[in-house]
């Protein structure tokens, strides 16, 4: 989930931790009937199998490319000073925290790749 914009690990976050925050699932992203971006690119990816971790993957998507947006590097970064390319390299990186049991890990990273460029 999504506390005040940064991902975070909800199943280690206790409620009082977060009085106050601004929170966001994924029953938050979907507007008026119309699927979030990378919700979209997740079903046309084939994104999941069993969808035990799609909604973790894709929050911690919405992050990643905050973190990424805002220039953050990641431990594969090669250039700490340009501008991030999010490549699949980069994708796997920034996303490794995501454990999907069922390895759709391709079409995770190309349902995130898909969008990457677009605002998240
Ligand atoms: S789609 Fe089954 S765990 Fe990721």
């Amino acid at each position: 989930m999504l506390v005040n914009g940064r991902r975070i690990n909800s199943c280690l976050t206790l409620a009082v931790m977060c009085e106050g925050d601004d929170i966001t699932t994924i029953e938050g992203l979907a507007h008026g009937g119309q699927l979030h971006p990378l919700q979209q690119a997740f079903i046309e990816h084939d994104g999941f199998q069993c969808g035990y971790c799609t909604c973790g993957q894709i929050c911690s998507a919405i992050g990643m490319l905050a973190e990424a947006r805002a220039g953050m590097p990641s431990h594969v970064t090669a250039d700490l000073t340009a501008n991030t390319t999010l490549g699949a390299a980069e994708i796997r990186e920034r996303m490794s925290g995501n454990i999907c049991r069922c390895s759709a890990y391709p079409n995770i990273v190309a349902a995130i790749r898909s969008v990457a460029g677009d605002a998240a």
